[in-house]
């Protein structure tokens, strides 16, 4: 430049020198330009105008040059050298224009001027300045990559290379550069990676500008992270009981957890609560620690298990939450008791069953678990004697199957009834009751027993006489028979088997009555043989057979011829039996007759009427007797009764309905009557034997007892037993 204006001066001059003088004493056309930097020291010489110019020296030492304007900054010295008069400040003012007048020593005095143009260049003497020295600015976490955080701005006053800027990280935390990147030309920070909250809350940096003259100025960054709600809050089960008895009272603490939010604030404020309904409830104690409880009854019956979420959410917006799961176990209690299936049970079992034969099933079942659970069965009562209990049935304990112990009898024992217990082996254990009734049912195992007509003690026969004159139909006599059987198996019918005058009898077929067909005639035997067959309606029918003597007579005496030589020949014994029987029976007499007195005088002292009144009766009905009372439960349709006159010896059947006082109602009565019963019989077998004897006396003194024997119609030669 310099150069540049020497050479321009010196063309200057070359074109200014012919005509200096009018130059000067006009104005100078042509301009001096000079360059010069900036903060120069005051007096530094900016140029040497007179060479500049073109002057002589000689020429200028009358001439004076003056600079007008601009005079605090520039002056001229005596060598005509234009110098600084103070330092210059580009970034003030960057050119100067100065007018200099040159005036000659003539008079008048003739002033030339030109301008001399100053242009400042720049040094770096200004450093960059940041809009701000400290930066605050805050970021939500979570924002992608690249996203801009802050853009800081420098400026410099200087031009050019001093004015560019570059900017960089200063202070740089090692994870600083790794989360963030700075483009250096335009001071703009960007995200480089995803910020969490959770890892950082916030970050200072520091970032330094520099200029290309190498000035620099530092700024701070205080970049706080904003939470976002982006943990969800965890569940930590510290202590779990993997299983609770079912009668654990209310309030027994299950399990303890805590909850963990990273999230601060609201969005790490945790609430809890169980999904499923539960008899179980969160407690909350300090610190986010928790017990779950329970609050309602158990019942492993109903629920074995309970799986039971907690699920805990936070109060960010929008809410997160999550669940943990834990499966508690309910534990067995004894709480149930075993239950029969069937309330009642009823069997029916057929008599003459095997011994062991399996009759009853009973079942019960119990809720409960294991050894709460497991049944065993009892027999604990019966109606039975109960000694004679193990006798008749067993239970097997673990299969509720009854057994028979022996064979049953439906003639002995209708029915009867167990009680048998389920039980559990909990401790304590449970137990229920039930009843067992075995109905025992009727065969046919019994024929049919005929009571009437009957062989008499000493095997012989029994004859019944018809009078001669006996019209059709007369009833002569009647086949009585029974049957220890029930139902069809004791429906006794009659059938005649032989008959030595076929049509002369006819025999009723359900009432055994015979009964004459039609009049004796002249060609007919006066004696009658029948063989009745009586059977019952069992499947297969049971049957026994009675033969019936008939004789048609008007009196004993005319019988009696014919009967004496079919009557069994007596016992060569007997005499002697009948002197011993004698003697018992009036041992058996004075016997009864004690017995009667003493009770007579109990009574006596009790004096009660009923009862004493009772005791006539059953001294007035003692020489009656009946064969019904031991077969009261057959089917016959009547009773039929021996009545027998002890006094006289003489016998009669009658056919009569039971009546009321052959039953007396009392206790006492019943011993009477049992009293009368025994002495009946002993007097039965005294009478016997006396009719024994009688009979063989008939035999030699054919008339001597004829009295005796008293013809009614239906009479009897002997007494039964
Ligand atoms: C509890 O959860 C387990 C496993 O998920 C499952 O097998 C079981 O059936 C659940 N029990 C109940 C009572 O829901
Ligand atoms: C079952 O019967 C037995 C004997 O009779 C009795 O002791 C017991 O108390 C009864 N048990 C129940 C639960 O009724």
């Amino acid at each position: 430049m310099g150069n540049s204006a020497k050479q321009r001066s010196r063309i200057q001059r070359q074109v200014l020198f012919p005509f200096l003088l009018p130059l000067f004493c006009g104005t100078l056309s042509e301009q001096i330009r000079y360059s010069i930097p900036e903060e120069m020291a005051r007096g530094s010489v900016v140029g040497n105008l007179a060479e500049d110019l073109g002057l002589q020296v000689q020429d200028l030492l009358s001439r004076n040059l003056r600079v007008s304007a601009e005079k605090q900054y520039f002056t001229v010295n005596t060598e005509n050298e234009l110098v600084l008069e103070k330092p210059l400040d580009r970034e003030q003012q960057s050119s100067h224009l100065l007018v200099l007048t040159a005036m000659d020593g003539g008079n008048p005095v003739r002033t030339g001027t030109t301008e001399i143009r100053i242009k400042v260049t720049d040094a770096n003497d200004n450093p960059p300045v940041f809009s701000q020295d400290e930066y605050k600015v805050n970021l939500r976490e979570n924002v992608p990559p690249g996203t801009s955080v802050l853009m800081v701005t420098a400026t410099d006053l200087d031009e050019g290379l001093n004015a560019e800027i570059t900017y960089s990280f200063k202070t740089l935390r090692d994870d600083i550069g790794n989360m963030f990147m700075l483009d250096h030309q335009s001071g703009e920070i960007k995200s480089k990676d995803l910020i969490d909250f959770e890892i950082s809350s916030s970050y200072t940096m520091s970032i330094e500008a520099k200029d290309g003259g190498g000035m620099a100025a530092e700024c701070k960054i205080i970049l706080d992270i904003l939470d976002e709600n982006d943990n969800a809050p965890d569940v930590v089960f510290t202590s779990v009981s993997s299983s609770v008895p079912e009668d654990a009272e209310l309030g027994t603490v299950i399990a303890l957890f805590k909850t963990y939010d990273k999230d601060s604030g609201e969005n790490g404020k945790v609430t809890c609560l169980i999904k499923e309904n539960v008899p179980f409830r969160i407690e909350s104690s300090a610190n986010n620690y928790y017990k779950l409880v329970t609050e309602g009854a158990l019942d492993r019956e109903q629920t074995p298990e309970y799986n039971i979420t907690i699920i805990a959410t936070d109060k960010g917006e929008p809410p997160l939450s999550s669940s943990t799961s834990v499966t508690l176990h309910i534990a067995d209690v004894n709480d149930n008791p075993p239950v029969f299936h069937q309330d009642f049970y009823m069997v029916q079992v057929s008599e003459n069953n095997p011994p062991g034969a399996s009759i009853a099933h009973v079942s019960a079942s119990d809720s409960d678990l294991g050894p709460n659970g497991h049944i065993s069965y009892s027999i604990v009562a019966s109606d039975l004697e109960p000694r004679a209990l193990s006798s008749y049935a067993s239970v097997n304990s673990q299969s509720g199957v009854v057994f028979a112990q022996r064979a049953f009898d439906h003639e002995q024992l209708r029915a009867f009834e167990l009680t048998l217990q389920a039980r559990d082996h909990g401790l304590p254990a449970l137990s229920v009751n039930v009843s067992v009734r075995v109905l025992v049912g009727d065969r046919n195992d019994n024929a049919p027993r005929v009571l009437y007509p009957a062989l008499g003690p000493d095997g012989s026969a029994l004859f019944d006489t018809v009078p001669l004159a006996a019209q059709p139909g007369y009833l002569v006599t009647k086949v009585v028979a029974i049957d220890a059987d029930s139902g069809h198996n004791a429906w006794l019918s009659y059938h005649v088997l032989q008959a030595s005058e076929p049509g002369l009898f006819s025999l009723g077929f359900r009432t055994g009555e015979v009964r004459t067909a039609r009049a004796l005639g002249e060609r007919d035997a006066a004696r009658q043989r029948l063989l009745v067959a009586v059977r019952d309606g069992g499947q297969p029918p049971l049957s026994a057979t009675a033969t019936l003597y008939l004789v048609f007579a008007d009196n004993l005496q005319e019988a009696l011829p014919d009967l004496s030589n079919r009557l069994t020949p007596s016992d060569p014994q007997a005499e002697l039996q009948f002197y011993l029987v004698v003697a018992l029976a009036l041992i058996s007499v004075l016997f009864l007759l004690a017995v009667i007195l003493a009770i007579a005088l109990r009574l006596r002292r009790s004096s009660s009427p009923t009862t004493w009144g009772c005791f006539q009766s059953a001294l007035c009905s003692k020489t009656e007797f009946g064969v019904s009372a031991n077969y009261s439960e057959g089917t016959l349709p009547y009773s039929y009764n021996l009545y027998l006159a002890s006094d006289s010896g003489k016998t009669k059947l009658n056919l009569l309905t039971k009546t009321p006082e052959m039953a007396p109602p009392q206790d006492l009565c019943k011993e009477a009557s049992l009293i009368g019963e025994k002495s009946r019989e002993i007097l039965l077998t005294v009478h016997v034997k006396l009719g024994k004897h009688r009979q063989k006396l008939d035999n030699h003194l054919s008339d001597c007892e004829a009295t005796e024997w008293r013809n009614s119609g239906t009479q009897q030669s002997d007494f039964k037993n």
